[in-house]
């Protein structure tokens, strides 16, 4: 058993820049992230466009940002929420900078600012069009500075131990050595990021598959709005279903269009925003086009903006699309929705408390109530940072961490695990992401969810008979989480009577009586 004051599973923005601050804060104390692949390994990693944090107070203000938020989340924003993720941004942005971070700054030697849809003004703070990567370097490097953090790479967190309402920690595969034990902490932060590998055509690294949301889900903590699945308008079109490159809404800031096969600028017709709506419009837009013309994606033309500057802003898009014959001065870049972030999660407050005692909740994982219906353009990585520091400020308020004893913490201990039938796990892993691209996609019906949930329920068992047949491995898991996390997505699609952001239901079965 390993014993912990501070257990933290995930190693994206949410838990280590939680892990960087109380670290600090109490040099005797024992920090301990497990990590289920090599330790920089997130959805972090990726984010192309920024952060969202205002700057030049001139031409912008907190007001206009929480409008775009409020805005953007269709009705269903925590305003109070909105407010203090917004205007926490600034120190947020200093303490990334000062731990190394590096931002593009203009010729004026400010901080270049970025735009992207939703925003009615340039604020996206990034590094090229690589942010997340930028980031991920720099924290770790924070983290490894700090005797006494502990990282446990290639560990698993399979469920969390709890009792009474309380979270004692993890139960964690070690999955160089296939061997279970049990992490013992006074505190638990789940940042263990999103779910696109759900859905299978995402924008989101392999390792996005739920598993936090169902562990909490499994201990009965609140878990709220898994309807609101954000589709990123514009991932690189490939014929194969997988994961997929994004090309970062920054570049529509930065002047890219999107047209139709034949040319068409068509966002006009739909928003008066144009190309800069904001994405669950642009990606619903796209849908309908695609619908209409049964064209397999559309375009997005950057042939007439200037290409020093673009290729200065976005070296990785434009040298990935050139490895793949685009060349972005003179091609259209074939775009399609995907997968991208889930609005919904872990319910949390504003201290990032879930309803169990001692178990917190931060990131991609969490539902704070920033996000309502739709989340604005780089407020992600935002609300984390934000989060990250109020639950480190509300945890360092405790002066007194105790470990609690628990009589359940000798189940699996020294357990060993061994293959499930793997060839069976990746069939049905297959066959989930397919089914949640069809029938759980943009827009969806009740039908197509009823069906759905049937076969979902079906998977459902299929687990449980193969857990008990077989030892456990991460795969397995991984495959019982995403079926988990999906089954949490239609439920809450089925219950969801009115279209809001993100949402959209074509055919509604049972009458309405929500306004
Ligand atoms: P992650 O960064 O995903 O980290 C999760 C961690 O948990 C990982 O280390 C993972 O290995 C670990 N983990 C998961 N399950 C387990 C388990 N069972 N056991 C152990 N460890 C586990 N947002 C913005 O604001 N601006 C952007 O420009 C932006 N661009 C994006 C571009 C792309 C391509 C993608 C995919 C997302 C983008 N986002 C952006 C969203 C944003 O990057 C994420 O929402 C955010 O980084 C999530 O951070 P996190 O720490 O919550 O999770
Ligand atoms: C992007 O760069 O388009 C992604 C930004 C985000 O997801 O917030």
């Amino acid at each position: 058993m390993i014993q912990t004051d501070y257990l933290i599973i995930g190693s994206g923005v949410a838990g280590l820049t939680f892990a960087i601050k109380i670290a600090t804060k109490f040099p005797n104390k024992k920090i301990t992230i497990v990590t289920k692949s090599s330790e920089d390994e997130s959805n972090t990693k990726y984010a192309q466009g920024g952060i969202a944090i205002v700057q030049n107070k001139l031409d912008d203000n907190f007001e206009k940002h929480i409008d775009d938020t409020l805005v953007c989340g269709d009705g269903l924003c925590d305003k109070d929420i909105v407010s203090m993720v917004i205007t926490d941004g600034p120190k947020r942005l200093k303490e990334l900078i000062d731990w190394g971070t590096r931002f593009d700054q203009n010729e004026e030697g400010t901080l270049d600012l970025g735009r992207e849809g939703g925003h009615s003004k340039n604020r996206i703070v990034h590094h090229k069009d690589q942010t997340g990567y930028e980031i991920e370097r720099a924290i770790l490097k924070q983290v490894h500075t700090k005797n006494n953090i502990e990282i446990f790479d290639f560990h698993f967190a399979l469920e969390l131990i709890t009792e009474n309402n309380y979270c004692y920690g993890a139960y964690v595969l070690n999955e160089r050595t296939n061997k279970i034990s049990i992490f013992q902490a006074e505190f638990t932060l789940l940042a263990t990021g999103g779910i696109g590998q759900v859905y299978g055509h995402t924008t989101n690294s392999s390792i996005a598959t739920g598993d936090g949301i169902a562990m909490a889900n499994r201990v009965n903590a609140t878990i709220e709005e898994m309807e609101f699945i954000q589709f990123h308008p514009t991932a690189l079109y490939n014929k194969t279903f997988s994961s997929t490159f994004l090309i970062s809404e920054a570049v529509r800031g930065f002047g890219g269009y999107l047209r139709t096969k034949n040319g068409e600028r068509f966002m006009m017709k739909y928003d008066k925003r144009g190309d800069l709506a904001s994405r669950d419009i642009v990606s619903q837009s796209i849908e309908k086009e695609l619908k209409k013309s049964g064209d397999a994606c559309v375009f997005l033309d950057c042939t007439h903006l200037n290409m020093d500057l673009f290729i200065n802003h976005f070296p990785m898009i434009y040298s990935s699309c050139k490895a793949i014959g685009i060349a972005i001065e003179k091609d259209w870049i074939p775009v399609i929705p995907a997968q991208h972030y889930l609005c919904g999660g872990i319910s949390v407050n504003k201290n990032g408390q879930t309803s169990i005692n001692n178990l917190l909740a931060c990131g991609e994982c969490s539902r704070t109530g920033l996000h309502g219906a739709n989340r604005l353009a780089s407020n992600s990585l935002l609300e984390a940072l934000v989060y990250s520091d109020r639950i480190y400020n509300l945890l360092a308020s405790l002066n007194h961490v105790e470990l609690r004893e628990s009589k359940l913490f000798q189940s699996w201990e020294n357990c060993n695990s061994e293959n499930a039938n793997q060839q069976l796990v990746i069939k049905m892993k297959n066959e989930l992401q397919i089914l949640m691209q069809k029938k759980v996609g943009i827009v969806r019906d009740d039908s197509d969810l009823i069906e759905a949930k049937r076969q979902l329920v079906t998977w459902s068992y299929e687990c449980i008979r193969i857990q008990k047949e077989y030892k456990i491995t991460k795969e397995f898991y991984e495959l019982r989480n995403m079926i988990e996390v999906a089954l949490l997505i239609v439920r809450a699609s089925i219950k969801r009577k009115e279209n809001r952001g993100t949402f959209v239901k074509d055919v509604i079965l049972y009458p309405t009586n929500s306004n």
